[in-house]
Parts: C-alpha cells; structure tokens; sequence
C-alpha cells in the first residue's frame, strides 16, 4: 500500500512515499535559514514558505519514487500539533489532492509520528526492528517533551509532559543566551564536546523531585540567565564551552532522571526516544550508558533525517492507521488542530 505523506507543521516542509514500513522517497525543504535571526520559528514566514514550496515537495517526492500521483493508495498529513497557519498549508493541500484524484485521506497526529520514527525502513527494509510492544517513548522537540506510553499501535498513554518550556526550546533558548541562532541545539552540543561534557557549573536539575513525570525547563532557563548576566564578559565569552555543557548536562539529567521514574512507575523497560533533541550525540551516549545499567532496550530514530520533522515517519504511521481502517470519514471536517494531543 503506496502512501503519499505530507506534514507542513512547523519550520519544514516534507512530503514523502510510504510502502509500509518503508521509506520510497523522502523531501525536506528546510525553512531554517530563514528563522534562524529571529531566535524561532516565525509562523507568518512558516506560512509562506510553506506555501511557496509545498508543489514543488510534493512533485519532487513523487518524482524521486518514480509514482504518478494517480497510482498512490492514500494521501496522509499531519493535522497537529504544530503551528496553525503552516499545518493548514499541508491540509488544505491533502485535501486538494484527495479531492482532485479520489484518494483517501488519513490524518495523522505529528508526535505519533514522531514515535513511528523509530520504526521507518529504507527501501531495503532495514532496520529490521521488530514491533514488541509495549514501549516507553520520550518524546523530545523543539515544541514538545513527554513520555507516553505506546501500548499497541495507534494506542497512547501521555504519562508526563512539559510544564512549560521544551527540551529543544531550552536548547534554542539558552544558545540565543550565548550569542547563538535558532536553532540552538547543534551549537551547544558542539561547544560541550570541546570540554568533553564536563559539568563545571551545576546549575539545578529541574523538577526531579517533583515525584511525577513531568519536566520543567523554565527554571533552568532563569537560573542560566542570571548566571551569565553575572559574568563578565571577558569571563563568560571564554568559557562559552563550559557554560554550554553544564546546560546540556542539566538538561540530559532531567531527561533521564524522569526516564529513570518511568520505567519504576511502569515496570516496562523498553524506549523509543524520537523528536529533534534525541539526534544529540551527549544525549544518546548518557541514555545508552543508563540503559545498560537499568538493563533497558533503547531505539532512537535509525536515519539522521528521522530525528527532525519529516513526512516519512508521517506515512509510516499512516500505514497503520490505513491497516486498522482509520481515514478521514469526512473531509470537510477535517482540520488543523494546533494543540492535539496524543
Ligand atoms: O523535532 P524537531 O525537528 O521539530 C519540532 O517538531 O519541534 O525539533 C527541533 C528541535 C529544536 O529545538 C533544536 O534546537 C533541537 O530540536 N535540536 C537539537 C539538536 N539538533 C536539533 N537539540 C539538541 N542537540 C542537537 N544536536
Ligand atoms: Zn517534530
């Protein structure tokens, strides 16, 4: 079953085909460059660029898959959560083409995509990555951090979340504390390497012992703020790699500490860690070590581009939904739903 995925929900536009699990072709028009001076994403730009290269995505991807548009099985996009005026691009597009062509739409969540990053083969089908549910997945985007449990396909439980601020959003925000654009992440990881990760100011670990599962990034935000702006400026542009590596390391501690709680609470000892954070190398290396010693099995996105927002996890997901029979029964109805939940 040939799926032609699209997701339009923040700062890249991505259209993708799906046969199954595997991947066929993939596009990614990256906005980046575009917000990186404004310190985020700025929808009203999301929107148009969006709108300027959706077309193009999409004829490329079908292109490189060598399909016409009239042989795919199922159109699939993302409805949320994302920012609204640039998931209306993907939809009102899905939508077009569902109508223009007859195919059937499915709407797919964009974290459950995220989940299903771990499971997107290439055209040879590798990785090979059994499903053996249940897993825990830590969730971790520029716009979203939270741990749920995936009991079965198409099936979530949100165990914990954000509180304010998300992991990758306290990456963006801190870098732009020190004199970085958006987005923050790769500058901080590559400023920590340089120190080899070392922890030199120790600022607080945020919410571990909230004895729940939520995160809370603001406060680390605050505490990182004051810090440099008691600096001087001598001082602080000369330690710019340790200030970027405690933070990194406060970061990754709360990530792991609640992931630590997670696998207590539930008794599982499975992971799936998706979203853009979980490309970061520091990241994965503390994750792998703690799995060891926790006797845990971890998966992180097999392929660089599966850590970012994609459409190919979005048509994998799709895929599923398609299995058990869930398309958009109306589409007229459908719309963007720009705080969806899992
Ligand atoms: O999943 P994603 O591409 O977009 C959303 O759905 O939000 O995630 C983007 C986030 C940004 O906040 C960015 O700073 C972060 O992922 N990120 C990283 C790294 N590369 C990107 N965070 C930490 N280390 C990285 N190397
Ligand atoms: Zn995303």
């Amino acid at each position: 079953m040939k799926i032609l995925a699209i997701d339009t929900s923040c700062d890249e536009t991505s259209a993708a085909v799906v046969d199954g699990r595997r991947v066929i072709s993939n596009v990614i028009y990256s906005q980046v460059l575009m917000h990186g001076k404004w310190g985020g994403v700025v929808p009203s730009i999301a929107k148009r660029a969006h709108a300027d290269k959706i077309d193009f995505v999409i004829n490329s991807a079908l292109k490189k898959a060598a399909i016409n548009i009239e042989d795919v099985d199922a159109i699939a996009v993302t409805y949320g959560p994302g920012l609204a005026i640039a998931l209306e691009v993907g939809i009102a597009t899905a939508k077009e083409l569902a109508q223009k062509y007859s195919k059937r739409l499915i709407a797919v969540n964009h974290m459950e995509g995220h989940i299903y990053s771990n499971f997107v083969q290439n055209t040879a089908c590798n990785p090979k990555r059994e499903f053996n549910f249940p897993y825990l997945a830590l969730l971790i985007s520029g716009a979203h951090t939270e741990i749920v449990l995936f009991e079965d396909h198409l099936k979530y439980t949100v165990l914990g979340e954000t509180r304010d601020d998300a992991a990758g959003e306290a990456f963006d925000k801190g870098a732009r504390m020190l004199g970085f654009n958006y987005p923050g992440g790769p500058a901080i990881e590559r400023l920590a390497a340089e120190v080899h990760n070392e922890d030199r100011y120790k600022f607080p670990r945020p919410m571990l012992r909230s004895g729940d599962l939520d995160f809370s990034f603001s406060g680390l935000k605050t505490s990182f703020l004051y810090f440099l702006k008691q600096m001087d400026e001598k001082d602080k542009v000369e330690n710019l790699n340790y200030l970027a590596s405690s933070f990194q390391e406060a970061i990754i501690d709360s990530l792991i500490a609640k992931m630590k709680l997670a696998m207590k609470r539930t008794g599982l000892n499975r992971w799936v860690v998706g979203g853009g954070v979980s490309v970061n190398n520091r990241l994965r290396h503390v994750v792998r070590t703690m799995a060891k010693q926790e006797n845990a099995e971890v998966y992180f996105p097999p392929y660089k581009y599966l850590n970012f927002d994609n459409a190919a996890m979005i048509g994998v997901a799709a895929a599923y939904k398609a299995e058990k029979g869930e398309y958009v029964k109306d589409m007229s109805v459908l719309d963007r739903i720009p705080r969806l939940s899992l």
